[in-house]
């Protein structure tokens, strides 16, 4: 038997870089994945074919549609939640807009609370032992220049996380997070390869040397959801190929 069979599986933000290896990688490991995006369904039209993948379009950032979304699940409810949606906006702070700061806020937190709420109070009224999922970043405790506002969203996500985790343990429900590194996808990859000095600065900051892979922060999400797992929560998995190491610099390491 698949280690995710039987598990209905709902994930947000399936459509992104990372999103698309984690459904990948739930399907193959026998998991039923319910998607939610705001992109079209044209972005995921290679994972509708898959007879235990469905998909419902909307914007997270609205508190009414998760409400919606809620109802969606009522007959086939979820036993995880896998809250992946995020958005980044980089400048440095004094420079960044209220809307885009509000914009961060809210998708990365307010949404995230309102959400596992939900599906929580859900899970109660049914007697559900569920699972959480929260994807944070290795910046939720090491400062990056240009993302402060991002970075005190997933320290928010922390603090979301363990809150669940303390108040649901009794219930059977747990809650944990995957913290990863800077992926090789999207902004990140691109600079990497276009940008010398990005990929120089970047490559300073991970002991390891390289960008982490997608399918590498996958993994680590199916070992939450499975039952291996199952000791944990109120845990913040931490898999960036050093990133959050102190010194930044190898330089400082090579004078030692
Ligand atoms: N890429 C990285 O280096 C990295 C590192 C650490 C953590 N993360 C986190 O991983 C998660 C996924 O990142 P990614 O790199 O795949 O980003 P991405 O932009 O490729 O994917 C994010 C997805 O969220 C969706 N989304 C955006 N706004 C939404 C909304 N209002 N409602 C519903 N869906 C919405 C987007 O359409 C997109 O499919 C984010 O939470 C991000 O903070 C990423």
């Amino acid at each position: 038997m698949q280690p995710l069979e039987g598990k209905v599986i709902l994930l947000t933000g399936v459509s992104g870089g990372i999103g698309k290896p984690v459904t990948n990688l739930l399907l193959k490991l026998g998991a039923q994945v319910i998607g939610v995006d705001i992109a079209n369904p044209d972005s995921v039209t290679d994972l509708l074919e898959h007879p235990k993948f469905n998909y419902h379009q909307l914007d997270l950032a609205q508190a009414g549609n998760i409400e919606e979304l809620m109802d969606l699940v009522s007959k086939d409810v979820p036993d995880s939640l896998v809250a992946l949606a995020g958005i980044v906006v980089s400048g440095e702070l004094a420079r960044q807009s209220s809307s885009d700061v509000e914009r961060v806020i809210n998708l990365n937190l307010t949404s995230q609370i309102n959400l596992s709420k939900s599906i929580i109070s859900l899970w109660l009224k049914k007697n559900i032992e569920g699972n959480i999922v929260f994807v944070s970043s290795w910046v939720d405790h090491v400062p990056w220049p240009g993302i402060t506002p991002y970075a005190a969203s997933k320290a928010g996500l922390v603090a979301l996380c363990r809150g669940i985790a303390r108040e649901y343990a009794r219930n059977g429900i747990r809650a944990n997070l995957i913290s990863p590194g800077i992926v090789d996808v999207g902004m990140a990859a691109k600079q990497w390869r276009e940008e010398p000095d990005y990929k120089a600065r970047a490559s300073r900051a991970i002991p390891l040397g390289r960008l982490q892979q997608p399918e590498e922060v996958a993994e680590g999400i199916a070992f939450l959801l499975a039952s291996q797992s199952q000791y944990m929560t109120g845990s913040n998995l931490l898999i960036d190929g050093g990133a959050s190491l102190y010194p930044l610099d190898p330089e400082e390491v090579d004078k030692r």
